[in-house]
């Protein structure tokens, strides 16, 4: 066994899911760890014990706030924890008045959420605009001629839930600073699988949550907002932990944190901070280059075998992961097949998402390959997309 081998073993075991599946499902929620389980059941043990320990527990919330700055090269101050990107986002939306600007510039790649908070505005002014896709694709000159000096903002996912497809984040960004239009980047189906630098990425704003390939639980996110924009935008939201000084507990002084702390609202998810801590640190130890490197390798040898099956990918052919998405006739039915023969997967309209993290193999993806050609009857294939295309 090389040490390679050996040392994505070792990870493995540490997710017990391995133990009767092939677990292919981080796109909708990364598998639980033997470090993630035991955080919560230290959290319990404290509740259990301790009764109400708050100062530790707020203690930790802050310190999880440092590390996931730290983990995006952000700071402190600039990070706001939030129960979801849902919550993250409107709290940001709230803060424009849409006065001098009303556009706000999103493609139809977007995650349900971004489309519904934005719109969501619309009574307050915001103009809501989508841009169509080409097939699979967004190229970015479809950024570049949409974007004027009406635009607000261009929320932009970095990786599109239902294909795969990596947004040209540089691109967009140049064409939306250039026109002095903000860049709200929504990571979540990439956020855990790279090295993260928000002030080399050049976005004003940046959201993802735990859950996915964080290898966190659910109900905790986080939004950075540039240093530099936070004192311009004020929520029209708020709760206690919003405020400068939440255990002042001033119920009739109503005074925005400085930080970015001003887009939360109420008590923090103290059992999500605990778990979601474990399953940055469990990455970081691994190391995100790692992580990358691994994931680029598992999604071109399975995007090669696709091709070699002549199955049809809705990913990109030099996509570097971590999802991919294959078409099919009934994706529904192919994931329940594939159910049947141990993988655990899902499926967004005609696609089957297959999502890769560190803990998966070139084995997985051998037998994921040997799978979808017992069950090919159910994949569209790419000479009868094209010709359908023509
Ligand atoms: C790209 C993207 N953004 C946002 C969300 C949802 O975020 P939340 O439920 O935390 O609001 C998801 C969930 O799948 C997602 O894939």
């Amino acid at each position: 066994m090389t040490n390679v081998q050996a040392g994505l073993q070792a990870i493995r075991s540490r997710f017990p899911v391995f133990r009767n599946s092939i677990y292919l499902n981080s796109c909708s929620q990364g598998a639980l760890s033997d470090a993630v389980e035991e955080a919560m059941q230290k959290l319990l043990e404290m509740w259990r014990y301790q009764g109400s320990p708050w100062d530790e527990w707020v203690q930790e919330y802050e310190v999880a706030r440092g590390e996931f700055a730290d983990f995006i090269g952000a700071e402190a101050d600039e990070i706001a924890l939030v129960p979801s990107v849902s919550a993250g986002v409107s709290s940001l939306a709230t803060a424009f008045d849409f006065s001098a600007r009303k556009t706000v510039l999103m493609s139809e790649f977007e995650f349900p959420t971004m489309g519904h908070v934005w719109l969501a505005q619309q009574r307050r002014g915001a103009n809501v605009k989508f841009l169509r896709a080409q097939g699979e694709q967004l190229p970015p000159s479809l950024y570049d001629q949409a974007i004027d000096n009406d635009t607000l903002i261009v929320p932009v996912t970095g990786i599109c839930f239902k294909n795969g497809f990596r947004s040209h984040l540089s691109e967009i960004t140049a064409a939306a600073h250039a026109r002095g239009a903000y860049v709200l980047l929504d990571d979540y189906q990439d956020c855990g699988t790279r090295p993260r630098n928000v002030r080399e990425l050049d976005v004003d704003f940046y959201t993802s949550g735990t859950l996915k390939y964080l290898l966190g639980p659910s109900g905790l996110a986080f939004l950075y907002v540039r240093k530099s924009l936070i004192s311009k935008l004020q929520p029209s939201v708020a709760g206690w932990f919003s405020q400068q000084s939440p255990f002042d507990f001033a119920t009739e002084r109503f005074e925005p944190a400085a930080s970015a702390r001003r887009f939360q609202s109420g008590t923090p998810p103290i059992p999500n901070v605990y778990m979601a801590l474990a399953g940055l640190r469990l990455l970081r130890e691994i190391g995100f280059q790692n992580v990358a490197a691994h994931v680029a390798q598992l999604t071109s040898a399975l995007l090669e075998g696709v091709q070699e099956l002549g199955m049809r990918a809705k990913t990109p052919a030099n996509s570097v992961g971590p999802l991919v998405v294959l078409q099919s006739h009934d994706a529904e039915a192919m994931v329940k097949a594939l159910a049947r023969e141990g993988f655990i997967c899902s499926s967004r309209h005609d696609g089957l998402r297959i999502s890769f993290h560190i803990y998966n193999s070139m084995e997985d993806v051998e037998l994921l390959l040997k799978a979808l050609a017992r069950n090919a009857e159910l994949m569209v294939q790419s000479r009868s997309v094209t010709t359908a295309s023509r």
